[in-house]
């Protein structure tokens, strides 16, 4: 029971009650502080999903699903878009203020020296096959590279932290060029110090020694903007993951690394890959109907991918960005009769206009048109994942650092309701027939 006027939320269980208190955001619903339940009513909440439950306070994201709104650090993500670019955003996510300009040229400065890794990180890649995913090369090396920066593991350190947190968001890219070199045979290609983030990624997943391969500034900045519009995105499954992982004292690099292996999932990170997937099974405008049907079979488990927010009960506002951004790169690289693209376009119309879609405010997500840009680009759908990865580095180390600052921080340990069996007599193995 919620009373506005008291401040609190009034709980009633098996005669007790308990006053559980209201805490005021700065923007957002209250969240109804339940820590005392256990000790107050001697029950547990129950909230699989944590569909209903805060699980930290945060100063960097705020979303509000109903209205499509999405701030970092209160600026709207259409105006970071527009006018920011992923390294300032990199910037405002980690220390909460947009940067000035000697502020962005020095942070810029030493992020670009951290692009490297460490010369014997180069044998790691050896030890995988050459058809691994790239997500199972950057799970496991952004894992181990804590065993090659052993400085900057202090956690309680803020310089430390901080390092850390920069090491990550510079090298992750490197890895992930790599990964995807490998998995081609080519030579890897050392990061370029002079190029902004976005273009120094694309020159190392497509230059080769020999050729002179010019960055095009339009596909610069529809892959920077690709990245800032996936770089942070509140508390969602992998950010938690992150936290969950920090809480525990782990290293930095263990906890980006189980970031990664959340992320990987097709409910999360793994959607564009499948949204392209999808696109490409569907095959011609003629499939749509046949699949979509399968879509709203209640006994088949087919999705639409790339439709439907957790949060955004609205067209995702990134979504929206995104659509403009495809049609740019679309036009930029003369691919207007591209059939996947006509396919995508035709079979967002048709779902848009269903009532299947639209009675349960199931919107393209910005999974939706991720694929189809990368795709574009001439990124291969195995790597759209770990292009995600790239770009939220940035939020989970944010998020992290945020967690391991916080005075009220405890290590994450959720309770449950068992339905198991209750005690029972141990049968030895000679009398279980
Ligand atoms: N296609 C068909 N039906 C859907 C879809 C979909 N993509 N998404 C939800 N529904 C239906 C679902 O079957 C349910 O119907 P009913 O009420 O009749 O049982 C209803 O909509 C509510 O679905 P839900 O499973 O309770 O929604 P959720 O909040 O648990 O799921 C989601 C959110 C993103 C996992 C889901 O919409 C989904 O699987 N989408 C496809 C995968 C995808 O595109 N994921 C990327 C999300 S955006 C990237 C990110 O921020 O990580």
């Amino acid at each position: 029971m919620h009373d506005p006027k008291s401040e609190t939320a009034t709980l009633h269980a098996g005669g007790a009650s308990m006053q559980a208190p209201l805490l005021k955001g700065t923007m957002g619903p209250d969240v109804a502080d339940l820590r005392g339940i256990q000790q107050n009513l001697g029950i547990f909440s129950f909230d699989p999903g944590l569909t209903g439950t805060a699980t930290c306070t945060s100063k960097i994201t705020f979303i509000d699903g109903d209205a499509g709104t999405l701030l970092h650090r209160g600026y709207p993500i259409e105006d970071l878009a527009l006018n920011a670019s992923f390294t300032e955003t990199a910037y405002l996510l980690l220390y909460g203020e947009l940067p000035t300009t000697p502020q962005y040229q020095a942070f810029q400065a030493d992020m670009n020296t951290h692009r490297l890794l460490n010369e014997q990180i180069r044998n790691f890649f050896n030890g995988f096959r050459r058809d691994a995913h790239p997500m199972a090369i950057l799970c496991g090396t952004v894992g181990a590279l804590s065993a090659f920066y052993h400085d900057g593991l202090d956690i309680s350190q803020a310089e430390d932290r901080d390092l850390s947190a920069r090491r990550l968001i510079a090298k992750v890219p490197t890895i992930a060029a790599w990964a995807y070199k490998y998995s081609i045979g080519e030579p890897f290609i050392y990061p370029d110090e002079e190029m902004s983030f976005s273009e120094n990624f694309l020159h190392m997943l497509f230059a080769r020694p020999g050729n002179h391969y010019r960055v095009n500034p339009v596909l610069a900045r529809a892959m920077d903007r690709i990245l800032l519009l996936h770089a942070d995105h509140e508390q969602n499954a992998s950010t938690t993951t992150v936290r969950l992982v920090g809480s525990t004292g782990a290293n930095p690099y263990a906890c980006i690394s189980a970031g990664i292996a959340a992320l990987w999932g097709p409910a999360h990170g793994g959607a564009n890959e499948a949204a392209l997937n999808m696109l490409q099974s569907i095959g011609t405008r003629e499939g749509i109907p046949s699949f979509l049907e399968q879509v709203k079979d209640k006994n088949s488990s087919v999705r639409l991918m790339g439709f439907g927010h957790r949060v955004y009960k609205n067209f995702d506002p990134r979504a929206k960005i995104l659509q403009a951004t495809c049609h740019e790169v679309i036009s930029e690289l003369g691919l207007e009769r591209d059939p996947l693209l006509d396919l995508a376009k035709e079979l967002e119309r048709v779902a848009t206009e269903d009532d299947y879609f639209v009675s349960r405010k199931l919107y393209p997500n910005v999974d939706f048109y991720s694929g189809l840009i990368l795709k574009a680009l001439g990124i291969p759908t195995s790597m759209f994942t770990v292009l995600f990865a790239v770009a939220r580095t940035v939020g989970w180390v944010s998020q992290w650092k945020e967690m391991i600052e916080d005075p009220a921080g405890r290590i994450t340990r959720p309770r449950q309701l068992y339905v198991g069996e209750t005690k029972r007599e141990f049968v030895s193995m000679s009398d279980r027939g």
